[in-house]
This record gives C-alpha cells, structure tokens and sequence, in this order.
C-alpha cells in the first residue's frame, strides 16, 4: 500500500479524477490518505472533505521563505508515512532541498507537451494562452517527476489534444483535463503504486508487467 498525498491550490478536478479513479479501485494499491492545500479558499478542499479525505493547508505567505515553507511540508508528509506526492494544480514552488529529499517521489501534472510552454510563469490558463497565440495545432498534457528544475523532471506519460479553430484559454483547458490530464494522472499514479516506473539517465521508463 502506498500513502498519497495530493497537493492543490485551486478547483481541484485532477484531485477528483483521482478520487474517481479510487472509488474503482483503479489506483493499484494507492491510497488517497491526505490533501494539503496552499489556498484555505480551495475548492479541492471540499472535494476531499466530500470524499472523506483528511484535509491540511499551508499556505505559503505564512513562512518567511521558500525553505521553511519545504520544510514544513515535510514534516506534514512524513508524519503521515505518504509514499507518494502529486502536485495537483499546486501552484507554489518547491525548494530544491524538498524535491531532494522526495526524490522520484513527486509527480506533477502539467497542462501542455513539455517542453513546450512550461517551466516558471507557465502554469494553470497561461500556458493555454501561451499555445493559442502561438498558433499550435496540437497541445496536451504532461505528467512527470519534480526535480530542481520546474517541469524539468523526467515525463512519465504525456497525451496529445487537439486545437481548435475557435478556441479560446478557457476552452481549450476544459478539454486537455477532459482528454489528457485527468486520464494521465490516475494512469501515471497507479504505474507507480504498481512499482513500473524506473528512472535512469533523466528518463522514465516503463515496465511492462507489475512485478
Ligand atoms: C491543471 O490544468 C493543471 O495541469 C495545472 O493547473 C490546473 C489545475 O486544475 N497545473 C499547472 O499549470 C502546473 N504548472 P485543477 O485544480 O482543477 O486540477
């Protein structure tokens, strides 16, 4: 059994394709054990609540930096014997010692196929923006490993979606999470609940079999 936590800061709808996909025991022996929000506001917050979750929050501006907020997250995580961190529509900055000490043990989803339109300041809307005025044809989603550098970590699963003529950001996000990311994320969790997923050289890859 491997204790998840689910890190959110907004509407949480990938935290639900996650409780979905428990309630059909397709997490392969995960547990949905806590959600922690940055944002006491959160809707996500009343997700979990719905689903009988425990539920924290931390928000970042109550810690004078960046370390002290890492830690504090730590403490909250290892506390609670959590085996695996999913970065759900978080949307604070992990320190470099926090991603260390989880190593290939956080996985975050990203709303586009990295590495386009990723890294710092491309996060939630903006980086469906970002595709729309670029004029792409194709975007996704992504789903990979945190490492120090942000949505620099090695991809787990990624999943094309198409653009639309008459897309607009709003649009366009709706369905990269209808098409991609809420069917990745699940998918990407139980790989590694599974034990399937081995990372070597920057790069994931997958075994066939659960062993
Ligand atoms: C999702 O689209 C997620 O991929 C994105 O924020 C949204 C959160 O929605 N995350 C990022 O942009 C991280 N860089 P949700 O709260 O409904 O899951």
């Amino acid at each position: 059994m491997t204790k998840i936590a689910v890190l959110v800061s907004g509407g949480g709808t990938n935290l639900q394709a996650l409780i979905d996909a428990a309630g059909r025991s397709e997490l392969a022996g995960g547990e949905l054990d806590f959600v922690l929000s940055s944002n006491p506001e959160a809707y996500a917050l009343t997700r979990a609540a719905q689903a009988g979750i425990d539920t924290g929050v931390l928000r970042r501006r109550d810690f004078a930096d960046a370390e002290q907020y890492g830690a504090a997250l730590h403490e909250a995580l290892s506390a609670r014997g959590i085996g695996l961190i999913v970065l759900a529509g978080f949307m604070t900055v992990l320190p470099d010692s926090f991603c260390r000490k989880w190593e290939n043990q956080i996985i975050n989803v990203h709303p586009s196929l990295i590495p386009s339109f990723c890294g710092e300041g491309f996060y939630g809307l903006r980086v469906h923006e970002a595709a729309l005025k670029k004029g792409v044809k194709v975007t996704g989603a992504t789903v990979h490993f945190v490492s120090e550098v942000v949505d620099g970590g090695a991809i787990i699963l990624q999943k094309a979606v198409e653009v639309l003529p008459d897309d607009t950001p709003e649009i366009l996000q709706k369905r990269v999470m209808a098409e991609a990311e809420h069917i990745l994320l699940p998918q990407a969790v139980a790989l590694f609940c599974q034990g399937r997923l081995h990372v070597a050289d920057g790069r994931v890859t997958i075994d066939s079999k659960v062993n």
